[in-house]
Order: C-alpha cells, then sequence, then structure tokens
C-alpha cells in the first residue's frame, strides 16, 4: 500500500519472541517438546493464582478496575510505597513504553547496554528518540562507560539487573557511582524482571531508591518467577510525579480483570514462589554442573536461565535441539553468534536439554 512510513519507524527493528512450542511441533512433526527459550515458569502458574482466575472468569464481560486498587494496594504494603507510587502495565513491556511515550521526544537520547532486552531499542525509536547503546564489559553492564555516554539529550537510562540474556548483575556500588554522575533530568529505568531469581547478595533494589525519591522506575513482572507470562501483567514503581505522568499515556483497562485477579492472589501464594525458587536455583546449579561435564563454557547466572558457549554456530546447535524437540534461543541476534541462552526448566526438562545437546555434540 502506497502509505507513507517515517523514517524513525521503518528503522525499528523487528522484536524476536522465543519460539511457541505448537509452532516447533507443527513444524518439525514432533511432538512432547520442551521450551526452554523465553524464561518462564517451569512449574506453571501459582495453584491460587488459577483458582482465582477461575472465579474471576464469569466477570468478564465487566472492564477491569481502571484504577487496579486491589492489587497496587497489595503492592503498596509489600513493598512499603505509596500507591501512587505504583502503575500497572500490560507485561513490564507497557511500562517501558509509556517511559518512553511520556518522557521522549524526538532527538532526546535513551542509553542502554549492548545487547539488551529489545524493547529499549525498540520503544526509544518509536518515539523517535535516539537509542545509545554501550557494549558490555566480559558480559556485564559497562556503567562507568554508560556514564560516558550521558549528554544533555539524554532522557532515560536502562540498566536491566540480573541482565539479560548474560545473568550477569550490577552491584549496588557500581549503580550508586553511576546515579552520582547522573544529570538532573534523567529518569534511570531498572529492569528488574528476573530480581526474584537472584542468589548474591550485591544486587541492587529498585524499592531502596524509590523509597529515597530518587529519580528511579523499577520495572517488575509477574511473567516470570509468578509464572503469569500469558496473562501479561507487570508493574513499575516510581516517584510518585512520575507515575502522575505515566497515567497520562496509560490506556485506560491495560491491566486486565484476570491479570489483576492472579496478580493479587499468586502475591499471597508465597508457597509457589519459595517452590520455584527452589526448583530454579536448583536447575541452575544442575545445569551448570552437566555443562562444564560436556567441556562447555557457560556464564554465571543470578536468573533462571543460562548462557552457554557452543563449538560452532549458535544457530545450528539450535536447529539440531529443535530436530530433538528442545526449544533454546540462540544469542546471534543478540551479538553472540556463538552461544544459544537455555531456560531453566523442570529436573526432566534439563535432563532432556542435556541429553539432547549430548547428542548434538557426538559425545
Ligand atoms: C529483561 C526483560 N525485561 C522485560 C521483560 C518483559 O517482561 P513482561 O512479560 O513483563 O513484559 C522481559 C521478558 O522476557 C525481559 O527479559
Amino acid at each position: 500500500m502506497n502509505l507513507k512510513v517515517p523514517e524513525h519507524i521503518r528503522s525499528i527493528p523487528r522484536y524476536v519472541p522465543g519460539k511457541p512450542i505448537e509452532e516447533v511441533e507443527r513444524e518439525r512433526g514432533i511432538r512432547h517438546s520442551v521450551k526452554l527459550a523465553s524464561n518462564e515458569n517451569p512449574l506453571g502458574p501459582s495453584p491460587r493464582a488459577l483458582a482465582a482466575v477461575q472465579r474471576a472468569l464469569a466477570s468478564v464481560h465487566r472492564y477491569p478496575d481502571s484504577s487496579g486498587y486491589e492489587l497496587i494496594r497489595k503492592l503498596a504494603a509489600r513493598h512499603r510505597l505509596d500507591p501512587g507510587q505504583i502503575v500497572l502495565g500490560n507485561g513490564s513491556d507497557e511500562i517501558i513504553n509509556m517511559l518512553a511515550r511520556a518522557y521522549l521526544q524526538p532527538g532526546d537520547e535513551v542509553v542502554m547496554p549492548q545487547p539488551s532486552f529489545q524493547m529499549y531499542e525498540i520503544e526509544a525509536r518509536a518515539a523517535a528518540a535516539i537509542p545509545v547503546p554501550v557494549p558490555l564489559n566480559h558480559f556485564r553492564t559497562d556503567l562507568a562507560a554508560m556514564a560516558d555516554r550521558l549528554t544533555p539529550r539524554t532522557r532515560i537510562v536502562f540498566v536491566n539487573t540480573p541482565h539479560n540474556p548474560t545473568g550477569s548483575l550490577v552491584t549496588r556500588s557500581e549503580l550508586e557511582a553511576f546515579m552520582a554522575r547522573l544529570p538532573e533530568g534523567v529518569l534511570l529505568a531498572l529492569d528488574e524482571a528476573y530480581i526474584e531469581f537472584v542468589r548474591d547478595p550485591a544486587g541492587p533494589d529498585s524499592l531502596d531508591y524509590v523509597r529515597a525519591g530518587r529519580p528511579v522506575v523499577g520495572l517488575r513482572t509477574f511473567s516470570k518467577a509468578y509464572g503469569l507470562a500469558g496473562l501479561r501483567i507487570g508493574y513499575g514503581v516510581m516517584p510518585a510525579d512520575v507515575a502522575e505522568v505515566l497515567s497520562r499515556v496509560r490506556p485506560p483497562f491495560n491491566a486486565n480483570l484476570l491479570a489483576q485477579t492472579a496478580a493479587a492472589a499468586a502475591l499471597d501464594d508465597e508457597g509457589f514462589l519459595k517452590e520455584t525458587l527452589e526448583v530454579v536455583h536448583a536447575g541452575v546449579d544442575y545445569l551448570q554442573r552437566a555443562l562444564v561435564d560436556l567441556g562447555l563454557e557457560c556464564l554465571p547466572t543470578q536468573s533462571n536461565f543460562l548462557m552457554v558457549r557452543v563449538p560452532g554456530e549458535g544457530r545450528q546447535f539450535f536447529e539440531a535441539l529443535l530436530d530433538r524437540g528442545v526449544i533454546v534461543r540462540p544469542l546471534a541476534s543478540y551479538g553472540f553468534p556463538d552461544c544459544i541462552r537455555v531456560s531453566v526448566g523442570r529436573p526432566e526438562e534439563n535432563r532432556r536439554f542435556v541429553e539432547a545437546l549430548r547428542q548434538v555434540l557426538g559425545r
């Protein structure tokens, strides 16, 4: 069609999602495959969230509570924040979108690690702003180099900790040294999608900075540790004046009824979260040992996934694993052509991945 597409929209790279199981099975004519590609919860959704969703189903002819009263009240109590400091999103993705729409003008700069979660670049470009990617240093976010790239046009800085796809953390002291160099008027967005899995006590927590009134937005999600990726629910914690600005661009019913209900129930399901963390941490430890036994290099991780270097092209390993019904993520699009990322699954899924990898390696 002969419609004019603005150049800044043409420049947006397409988001590459993990392959859905159904698609892989259809394409390859296989069954019983395992998906270890999108860092989802291997245990499924929280049973309490499931029960709450079932009860709420009969009310889906109603619009959801646009203010998200119940869920926000719960989150505020849990995090010791004022309800006015929390904004719900259709996934934490949508908080990134709202930040970009609310704060970016054409030509503004957005500093981010390279590689990092693709949505930072996509939303910056969609707002006609300029992404400023700063390479990792030894697979870690290089906050000193990012500080060197701040200019009077910088509006937002994205830091993802633990970092996807490396699993590395920034430390509190590194982050605070960076914040000391942050000029007034720049918002620091700390993407903490995987924070529940962190075992290293040196890691930062956005809540400390938000409570202290710093210009920090913490991005949190129910998609990972809480097992609700398919419902799409996340939130941001932030200074109240930032939340007020975001409320101007937030679509009125962005967090749907089932998602709000499930998230509130999942927050109360402490047993499920505990079990999730036990399974994931045991899975990380098992996979690290098994990969080393196979002679492979994998990065230490503070998350629910591992980045693994393979002898050859990550893409070929991805394909060969797919043929064996195991879906992982090739990392060429992240700039690591000889790596794959594997999400931690249930014990039998992890063993299946290791066995498939052993076959592909011919060991
Ligand atoms: C670093 C990072 N941030 C944000 C998200 C998005 O999470 P949500 O499902 O809440 O939109 C993901 C999902 O994979 C992620 O890896």
